[in-house]
């Protein structure tokens, strides 16, 4: 009788075979596992590289994703590591035609950073994170509170619960409580406003044929991001090793 393989023997074996076709092998984090619904082996030490003689681990660049400078900018990590800023751009677009101070701009350009360089869960708090060594407080706030204000509507300004999410997660949906607490923080802080208007830009964004450019926010990124001289990364700063762990995400420790 022939043996079925499972969908998550399959994905071994095809990394087996990528990693034999390749000078190196890679390992994959408990998170990136966690990702595909399953608990990664513990194992990868001697007994996998027996399986590969001749070959190391990867303890350096990834050879398969796109060479990065080394001392890479804000920039380059939109261009060599994003899978796509176009939501960005376009909510950026919007809070610029609307007429919002820069520092407002920033956040529209960066408030979901998190989904275009590492994880979407809890994404305001990873991009947040990202950011907060490098931008104006009243920014890296703001992001991080319009992942909870997207849940809840704000007649004031016109924002409504918004359609996507009843489309996406169902009719009955309830954010979760530390959702619902960082709600109600934020509605009385000084800069609510600020994290709001990023929740009123992000509905407009969504157009996949929309016409965006990076060109109108160089500008206003090189004077409110504080891009270290030694690039993101290597600046010792207490979120460097997150931006070192996007360039090499596969990197053995
Ligand atoms: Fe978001
Ligand atoms: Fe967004």
């Amino acid at each position: 009788m022939a043996t079925t393989m499972s969908l998550i023997e399959r994905a071994d074996a095809q990394e087996e075979r990528m990693s034999d076709e390749l000078d190196v092998i890679y390992t994959k984090s408990a998170l990136a596992n966690m990702e595909d619904g399953r608990l990664g082996a513990s194992g990868m030490g001697m007994d996998t590289l027996s399986k590969h003689p001749g070959k190391l681990f990867l303890i350096g660049d990834d050879p398969r994703l796109p060479k990065m400078p080394a001392k890479p900018t804000l920039m380059d990590f939109f261009k060599f590591r994003a899978r796509g800023a176009n939501h960005l751009l376009q909510s950026a677009t919007h809070a610029l035609k609307a007429g919002m101070n820069e520092k407002t701009i920033l956040a529209c350009l960066l408030h979901d950073i998190a989904n275009a360089l590492f994880v979407k869960s809890d994404h305001g708090y990873w991009g947040a994170q990202l950011i907060e060594p490098y931008v104006d407080e009243e920014v890296s706030w703001a992001i991080r509170a319009h992942q909870a204000l997207r849940f809840f509507p704000d007649e004031s300004v016109g924002y409504e619960y918004p359609v996507l999410y009843t489309k996406y997660f169902g009719e009955n949906y309830e954010p979760d409580d530390y959702i619902k607490d960082a709600y109600q923080r934020a509605r009385s802080h000084k800069w609510y406003m600020t994290s709001r208007m990023i929740t009123v830009h992000d509905i407009y964004s969504f157009d996949p044929n929309a016409q965006v450019s990076w060109e109108p926010f160089i500008d206003i990124v090189g004077r409110n991001f504080r891009q270290p001289e030694d690039g993101l990364g290597y600046d010792n700063s207490p979120v460097a090793h997150m931006w070192r762990t996007i360039r090499r995400p596969t990197k053995y420790l």
